[in-house]
């Protein structure tokens, strides 16, 4: 099972009888209880989408407006194919023309003989336009397809824009109406929009900041989501395993749907059918429906958590992501994890990171996402359908143990939405809980970079007192590198540095009979990985 490889499993099949995993603690229960399905997110109560209408200029019939659509949610973006606003006018208005998006139906715009409107709709639906646009259609912020980020992954791209020229709404601000109703499609559904009011005019500042000019009218409409309104069933699951034993927790049984030949034929597919290509781009192919790998879960997305290596300082995850989903190219995903121990989070290796604070000063819940072109994309099912990570933890002594599940995460988001975790009773067992035995889990030193290639051993500790200078700094590899103790890499050489992705200053090669190593030089010094050939 992928995800699921042993660590070292020192001993662990040697030690036998554990009376002390009867105790799972209630208060793990507590915090692993299950989906939530109200629109209130704990870890982001105040996400929202904002719709903001500012009214910048009135024409002989109607206004030109700038309509701009702001992800205020810290984890949950809009993917491909897209966001489509939808909204009901209050008069008899048309849309003359729009710069940014398109309104996908015209409607009946009959009674019209010289300029023909852009959309006649009473309920007109905008999308964006896509990448590439005319450059005289185009406006700040627009034409990314509808792909709107989050904002705590990409600050600079949480927000899209459109212009709109409106007739026969009125001409001033005691005669035009706010559009009614906003509907959010992102792509599916989910998003409920309170009813649109007026706000004070927005400001708008020139490019130099010398100067300000306000919208003559400014509407807002606030946007929140749902799970529960977005899918009636969970679309990710969670499975657990641990070095010290050889049990893999696999996600509860029918998580997402239950495999079911007799009432629904070809609700999955396996992995090496025949007719998997044709199922692929059988019915249903263009809706959103999920078409998944045949699995006892039958999740699209399952998120496992290892923990693979119990330190004297520190300890070890590895997060992998897998795909079950063939009709879906997940780009830009994001995880968001709860767990005690991200206080003390020291390195992560091939994702970003980035921690969320939702109650002040306890930071125990970490974003993860992908590095841009290189895991931000997590492929459809197949051999390429996974990424992964590990973390480093420092240990905190008054609360590390890995007795009753505490390793084991609180609380798992993909791109937003609740994984099913097991039940805390299912989680994998620690053999003894006595320090003895403990101990014998014990790997002395913190190698930050591993290799395969025992003949780069040495070099490995000679470089040990170097890199625990600069602890925070992760390498990430190039192809066929192999760091973290087996994760394999295949992008450029690269640095994490505090969560973020960085280039290296300059990288110095040095080849030998059995392996390359690669000098980084960064801000803070330098450091080294080495490469097994
Ligand atoms: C929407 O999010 C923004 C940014 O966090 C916040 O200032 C605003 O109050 C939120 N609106 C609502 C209605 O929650
Ligand atoms: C319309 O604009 C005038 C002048 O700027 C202002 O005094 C008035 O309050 C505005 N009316 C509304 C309904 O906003
Ligand atoms: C608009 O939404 C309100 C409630 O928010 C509802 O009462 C009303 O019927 C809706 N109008 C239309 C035309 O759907
Ligand atoms: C469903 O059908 C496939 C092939 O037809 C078979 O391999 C599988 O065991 C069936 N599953 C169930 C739950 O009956
Ligand atoms: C996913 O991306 C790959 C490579 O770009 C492409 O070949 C494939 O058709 C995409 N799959 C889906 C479901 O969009
Ligand atoms: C947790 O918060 C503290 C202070 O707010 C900060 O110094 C530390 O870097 C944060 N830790 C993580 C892992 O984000
Ligand atoms: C872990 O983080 C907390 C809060 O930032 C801090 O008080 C504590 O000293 C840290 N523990 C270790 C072992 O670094
Ligand atoms: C491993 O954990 C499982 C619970 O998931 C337990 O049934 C089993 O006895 C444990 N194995 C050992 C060797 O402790």
């Amino acid at each position: 099972m992928e995800g699921g490889r042993r660590g070292s499993a020192a001993g662990a099949g040697t030690i036998v009888n554990l009376a002390g995993a009867s105790i799972l603690l209630v208060a793990l229960l507590l915090c692993s209880c299950p989906t939530s399905t109200e629109a209130y997110d704990v870890l982001d109560p105040n996400g929202n989408i904002t719709i903001r209408w500012d009214i910048k200029q009135w024409t002989p019939d109607g206004y030109v407006a700038a309509v701009t659509i702001y992800n205020y949610q810290k984890y949950r973006h809009i993917q491909a194919p897209g966001w489509t606003l939808g909204w009901k006018w209050s008069k008899k208005e048309v849309i003359w023309s729009m710069v940014g998006a398109q309104a996908t139906e015209q409607g009946d715009c009959s009674k019209f003989k010289d300029n023909i409107p852009h959309c006649c709709k009473k309920d007109p639906s905008v999308v964006d336009l896509l990448p590439g646009a005319p450059y005289n259609m185009q406006v700040t912020n627009c034409c990314k397809g509808g792909v709107l980020n989050s904002w705590v992954q990409d600050p600079d791209n949480h927000a899209a824009s459109f212009q709109i020229s409106v007739g026969r709404s009125g001409t001033s601000n005691k005669t035009v109406r706010a559009p009614k109703n906003f509907t959010l499609v992102a792509p599916g559904p989910g998003y409920t929009c309170e009813y649109t009011k007026m706000v004070r005019p927005t400001k708008f500042v020139s490019p130099d900041g010398r100067r300000t000019t306000q919208a003559m009218v400014t509407w807002q409409s606030t946007c929140t989501y749902s799970q529960f309104l977005s899918q009636n069933s969970p679309t990710c699951c969670v499975s657990l395993s641990s070095f010290y034993n050889d049990t893999i927790v696999n996600c509860p049984t029918c998580t997402c749907g239950c495999q079911n030949n007799i009432t629904q034929p070809g609700s999955c597919v396996e992995g090496d059918s025949p007719y998997l290509a044709s199922a692929i781009n059988g019915p249903g192919r263009d809706t959103l429906t999920p078409l998944v790998q045949c699995t006892s879960h039958m999740c699209p997305i399952r998120v496992h958590w290892h923990v693979k290596l119990n330190y004297k300082e520190y300890w070890r995850v590895k997060i992998t992501i897998t795909n079950f989903n063939y009709r879906m190219n997940y780009s830009q995903w994001n995880l968001v994890v709860q767990h005690p121990n991200f206080e003390n989070l020291t390195q992560i290796f091939s994702f970003n990171y980035k921690g969320l604070v939702p109650y002040g000063a306890i930071n125990d819940t970490g974003m993860l996402w992908g590095i841009k072109y290189y895991n931000d994309l997590l492929m459809e099912a197949g051999p390429m359908g996974n990424v992964q990570s590990e973390l480093l933890f420092r240990k905190d002594k008054s609360t590390f143990t890995f007795q009753k599940g505490w390793a084991f995460p609180r609380r798992v988001y993909f791109n937003g939405d609740n994984c099913v975790m097991p039940p805390p009773d299912a989680y994998p067992w620690l053999p003894n809980a006595s320090p003895t035995v403990k101990s014998r889990f014990l790997i002395p030193h913190a190698f930050f970079w591993r290799t395969t290639s025992s003949s780069t051993r040495s070099a490995q500790e000679a470089k040990q007192s170097r890199a625990t200078r600069a602890p925070t700094w992760a390498a990430l590899g190039r192809k066929g590198y192999k760091s973290g103790g087996g994760i394999m890499h295949s992008s450029p050489l690269k640095y994490t540095f505090r969560g973020n992705a960085q280039p290296c200053f300059s990288v110095k090669v040095s080849w030998s009979f059995r392996s390359s190593t690669s000098d980084c030089t960064f801000p803070s010094g330098p450091a080294s990985i080495s490469r097994s050939l």
